[in-house]
């Protein structure tokens, strides 16, 4: 199968070309500091429904809006509250996504109806020439199809969709490894949607108290966060360590540096050290990896639900919950 085109995202023109792309309505990858991204020009909306075809999404799912600018964003918001301010002048440019009542300016495709819009001011220097360049926001959801993990890498993005693509920009592996952080605002407080490259105790520590959304029905607060997103083809069970490795035909994501021996065919460390940054930043292209292993089952290691530990214990779960639609 004929693979898309990757092309060094640091060299001015293939960034060019990204750019001429995306003015012509076309969809191409680009790179951000947390995942890889499918991207489209914000105010283009058959550009954007090209987004959702790409990915097989079944329904449409807001996206965020990308910016290089903090001044855009007045033009993109119908209300910019003060926290709004601080949380942009705290965590952007990076891995943060605070929702927002949207203008008119943004087509509802983007926000699949919805009367807020999600954006973010990402750090990664790619991202930021592209965006610039083209003079306008870019709406881009993770680039992975439909119910599948993230890509941080450009070579992933590559074998994910073939052809589909006119160009990948690659910007080297994503240095944080998991999607942003999803924040809202509400009577002055931050609510936080998605757990996220950054941690809920950086967030509290910048503005107080961060409230966390509660999903007694196991239902997830942010549209198209389905319980099972995130997940690796094959099943997945979370365990505490090696000692719980039953089947010896499966591959182990071990969290640090394993005390015992494995009996899984495939293993892979997330940190040796136990760093949760370095196991964060490993984590989707280590699963990608045993994904293609032919494994009956991967077993993930726990991680400490603490800092990034939360994020990546989010994802693990809603991978691990896909097993359990699957079997059923
Ligand atoms: O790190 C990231 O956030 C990456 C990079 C490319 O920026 N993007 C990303 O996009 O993860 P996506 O589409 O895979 O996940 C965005 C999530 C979706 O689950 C969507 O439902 C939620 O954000 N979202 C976007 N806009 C929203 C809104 N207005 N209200 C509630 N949820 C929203
Ligand atoms: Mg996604």
């Amino acid at each position: 199968m004929k693979r898309a085109e990757i092309a060094n995202g640091f060299n001015s023109e293939a960034v060019s070309r990204a750019v001429r792309l995306l003015e012509h309505g076309e969809v191409i990858a680009f790179p951000t500091e947390t995942v890889y991204g499918l991207g489209a020009d914000a105010f283009n909306a058959a550009a954007v429904a090209k987004i959702f075809e790409l990915k097989k999404r079944p329904h449409f799912d807001p996206l965020i809006v990308h910016v290089s600018r903090k001044e855009w964003i007045t033009t993109l918001v119908s209300d910019l509250p003060h926290q709004a301010r601080l949380l942009m002048d705290r965590f952007w440019p990076g891995p943060l996504t605070i929702i927002l009542p949207k203008s008119t300016r943004i087509p509802d495709i983007v926000t699949a109806g919805l009367a807020t819009v999600g954006l973010r001011m990402p750090s990664h220097p790619v991202a930021l020439e592209l965006i610039e360049r083209l003079g306008r926001p870019v709406a881009a959801p993770s680039a992975n199809p439909f119910g599948y993990m993230s890509t941080t890498k450009a070579d992933d993005v590559a074998s994910l969709f073939d052809d589909r693509l006119p160009l990948i920009l690659d910007g080297g592996p994503s240095c944080f490894g998991i999607e942003s952080t999803i924040v809202s605002l509400a009577e002055g407080r931050v609510v936080l949607h998605r757990h996220g490259s950054v941690s809920s105790e950086e967030l509290s520590a910048a503005v107080g108290e961060v409230v966390e959304t509660t999903r007694p029905d196991g239902k997830c607060a942010a549209p198209g966060e389905l319980p099972f997103h995130y997940a690796p083809l094959t099943p997945l069970m979370i365990i505490t360590g090696p000692e719980q490795v039953e089947n010896e035909n499966s591959a182990f994501l071990s969290f640090t540096e394993p005390t015992r021996p494995v009996r899984s065919k495939h293993v892979l460390v997330l940190s040796r050290s136990g760093d949760l940054r370095e196991a964060a930043a490993n984590f989707f292209s280590y699963l990608i990896q045993m994904d293609r292993k032919g494994a009956e089952i991967i077993y993930a290691q726990k991680v400490p639900e603490k800092g990034l530990g939360k994020a990546i214990m989010e994802r693990l779960k809603k991978a691990e919950q896909k097993r359990v639609v699957v079997i059923r």
